[in-house]
Order: C-alpha cells, then structure tokens, then sequence
C-alpha cells in the first residue's frame, strides 16, 4: 500500500495557495505517494468528501487565486475531531496537510494532539501567523491595495480631497500597515495602535495643509473605525471618501513572490510529511523552516513601524 496524503485549504483562500498544493502534490508524486484532496476545508474532512487529485490537473490551477479544492469556516471543528480522525483512517490517509490562517492552524495542531501527522502551512493574506515572517497571499493583496492607494492618490491629487482605503486583515493590522507606508498614506488606523481623535485631526489637518489632500489607510479591525472617520469627517469639514474593496482584496492571481514562496513551503511541506514529522513550516528570513506547533509563539507583533 503506497502511503498516502491529503491535502486540505481552509479558512480564507489566499492567492498562492493553488500554487501550493500543486507543488506539494508534485513533490508527495514523485516520492511515490497518493494524494487526496478535501473539497471544501474541514467541513470536507467532516464529510469524508476526499478525492484522488494529481499534479498535472492540480498545476492548471497553480497560477490562479482563491482556492481549487474550495475551503469553509467550522467554528466548533476542536468538537469534532474524532469524525475528523475517523474519515482519515477509513481513507488510508498517512499524512495531512493544512494550509490556512490562524484558525485552520490551530485545527491543525489540534489533529496533530488527536495522533494525526499533519504538517501546516501558512496561507493568508493577513500575514498574522505568529513564527513566519510571510504568508501565502500577503504578497500578492499588498501589491492590489497599493496599486487601489495609488489609483485613490491619483485623484486626490488633482482634486483634492480627504479618502481613506479600508483593507481587510481580520483584527491585525500587518496588511494595513504594509500597504500604507510603502504608498505613502498620511494617517494609519491599525488596531493594534489606536490613535485619539485630536491626534488623527493633527495629522490629517497637517496632511491637507501640505499637499491639499489626505490620505488614510485603515485596517478593518480597527475599533470603531466608521465612527472615527465620520468624527474625523466633522472636526476637519471635509467630506471623506471612503474606499471598501473587501474580498476582492483576496483574490486574483499570485505574485510572483507568492508562487515562489508557495513553492518554497509546499515543497518543504510535503518533504516534512514524506519524513514522518509534523508541525508548521515557517517563512523566516527567506527559508521554509518546520517549527513544532507547541513551541510556536501565541501572537504575531505589528513590528514594521518603529
Ligand atoms: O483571514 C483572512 C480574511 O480575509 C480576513 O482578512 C478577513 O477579516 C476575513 O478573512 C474575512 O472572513 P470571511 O471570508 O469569512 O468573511
């Protein structure tokens, strides 16, 4: 009997993580493995709903985003993890690859405990994994968010105005952060660095008396953030045009960076479930290297800034 993997995306889909799987599969082949992908995250796994999939079909999907093998959010899958374990035994599975956030992480390491070989993989686009420097998928939505902070620059500079882009990133602000420095945004709103209004007014009104136009950009985490712009929009007496491209921030195809880094770490993934181990395998400082789950840091600190 060969040995066998399956492969398993959940949580939100990043761009890059096709190209993940692909490479994964590729290498899981070539060490004479089956691979079985889950359709639709741990809900999927719940369901049993595993088929046989292969790199060739696999690498038509490996430059395009969101997710081929679909993906789901299961609040209570820590409930369920003996159906979870149940469906891998009956399927023969040796190995299990997780590729998601946080969330799906945690899932991960819970199966791992549950006496699953189960190797993760960090693949969101809010880059919020605490023990990688990157995420499958940050690249590649930092790259659209500036691309929509400059096209909004373009035209707050021939009429001036007050905009502010909103990006998602969950509750952490890495994305946000990220975006707005590299495209030169006036103000930030992270969550994890609340500013008060007097400060926000004081920057904003800085910004306009400089240039004639200000720019935010805003994490959608951050507390009370229609409130403090609507509060900002009042003190300066300026209307504020607010910019939501929500999910469209998820998708679309990978970067280049991303394929690279997605390659990186399937790769080094599907080497660590050929070898028999388990745990994370982590961006850090441009290598994929395998961390244990239990040994990984609880949260992941907004550090750009000084
Ligand atoms: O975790 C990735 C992410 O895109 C966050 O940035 C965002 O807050 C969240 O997922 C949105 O979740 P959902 O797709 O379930 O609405």
């Amino acid at each position: 009997m060969p040995h066998k993997a399956a492969i398993l995306s959940s949580g939100g889909d990043s761009p890059g993580i096709n190209a993940a799987i692909w490479a994964a599969a590729q290498r899981l082949e070539a060490a004479g493995w089956a691979v079985l992908g889950v359709q639709g995250g741990y809900a999927g796994l719940l369901r049993g709903d595993l088929i046989p999939v292969s790199s060739v079909q696999l690498l038509r999907h490996a430059r395009r985003g969101g997710t081929t093998l679909g993906t789901s959010r299961v609040t209570d899958f820590g409930a369920q993890l003996d159906v979870a374990t149940r469906q891998l035994e009956q399927r023969g599975v040796t190995g299990l690859m997780v590729l998601g956030g946080n969330g799906s992480l945690r899932g991960a390491s819970a199966l791992e405990r549950a006496g699953v070989r189960v190797i993760g993989l960090p693949a969101t686009i809010d880059n919020d994994v605490a023990g990688s420097d990157d995420s499958i998928g940050f690249d590649s939505a930092v790259a659209l968010g500036l691309q929509l902070l400059d096209n909004l620059r373009d035209t707050l500079e021939s009429l001036p105005r007050l905009g502010a882009l909103e990006t998602l990133g969950g509750d952490t602000g890495f994305l946000a952060q990220q975006i707005g420095i590299i495209g030169g945004a006036d103000a930030l709103l992270l969550p994890e660095r609340p500013v008060s209004a007097d400060d926000l007014e004081f920057q904003i009104r800085a910004a306009l008396a400089r240039q004639g136009f200000a720019l935010i950009v805003a994490s959608e985490g951050y507390p009370q953030l229609e409130h403090t712009l609507a509060e900002l929009e009042l003190r300066v007496e300026q209307r504020l045009r607010f910019s939501r491209p929500s999910h469209a921030m998820r998708g679309g195809n990978p970067s280049a960076h991303d394929r690279a880094l997605a390659w990186r770490i399937g790769t080094t993934g599907a080497d660590a479930l050929i070898a028999g181990q388990t745990g994370l395998i982590a961006a850090q400082g441009g290598r994929a290297v395998r961390l244990e789950f239990t040994d990984l840091p609880l949260q992941k600190a907004l550090n750009l800034l000084p």
